[in-house]
């Protein structure tokens, strides 16, 4: 039976990890059998390579579920990346509190808080594809390679693009709205391997004989 808590589920493969098991910043969290696979860097290094700008004073949290796929090079950009443009400058002043005679607690408002970023199951994030703060990506979508996600992307929809876009649904809408009920991400291990065949082959037909 597949075990979740290893570190590097493949054998004699030092790029590919189940995430969760490289995750030490309170404000990440990721579910089971996700895997990151990274050839360029150390894959274990994913909280300081891949989440940037992601400082432990905005409290901003990225969530990450279960059987996603998250290709070399993908990027998380949180808050702290976006220079607040409420102010007459873009330049972080607050950031620089000592020089400016700044209240170091007011360091926050060098830049906008546009949220969390949560990525729900089973989804696929391409090869360098960038997520910035506040958006949601549903169950089953498809980040495409070096798309740049700017807003919401609903279950099992395929984007891509600078701003991504969606190119297409995965399945007819019937078939989504029977898959967001199964959330077969949900059962355990040992009904996931039993049903192996079935959730392969695409075909829903197969799922509803279980
Ligand atoms: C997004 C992706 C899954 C699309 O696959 P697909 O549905 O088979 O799409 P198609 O190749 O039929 O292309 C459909 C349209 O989307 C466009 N498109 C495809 N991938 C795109 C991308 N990454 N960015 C922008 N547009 C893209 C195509 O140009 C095409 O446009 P058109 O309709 O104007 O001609 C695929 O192109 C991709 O990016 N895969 C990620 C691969 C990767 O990063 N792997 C990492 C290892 S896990």
């Amino acid at each position: 039976m597949a075990n979740s808590e290893i570190l590097y589920p493949r054998t004699g493969d030092r790029q590919t990890i189940y995430l969760k098991n490289a995750i030490t910043d309170a404000g990440i969290t990721v579910g089971d059998y996700t895997m990151y696979n990274d050839f360029v860097n150390d894959p274990t290094g994913f909280e300081k390579n891949n989440v940037l700008y992601h400082y432990p004073i905005n409290h901003d949290k990225l969530v990450i579920g279960k059987f996603c796929s998250i290709a070399c090079g993908a990027k998380f950009l949180f808050n702290s990346a976006n220079h607040t443009m409420d102010s007459l400058s873009t330049y972080p002043f607050p950031l620089f509190f000592d020089e400016w005679e700044l209240e170091k607690t007011n360091i926050t408002e060098a830049w906008d808080n546009k949220g969390d970023i949560i990525v729900h199951n089973d989804v696929w994030i391409g090869y360098e594809a960038v997520i910035l703060a506040g958006v949601t990506i549903g169950d089953g979508a498809i980040i495409g390679t070096r798309a740049v996600v700017t807003k919401d992307v609903p279950p099992y929809t395929v984007v891509g693009g600078v701003p991504a876009k969606p190119i297409r649904k995965r399945f007819h809408d019937k078939t989504i709205t029977e898959l967001l009920k199964l959330k077969w991400w949900d059962w355990s291990e040992e009904k996931i391997s039993q049903n192996m065949k079935a959730i392969q082959s695409g075909n829903i037909e197969r799922m509803r004989g279980i």
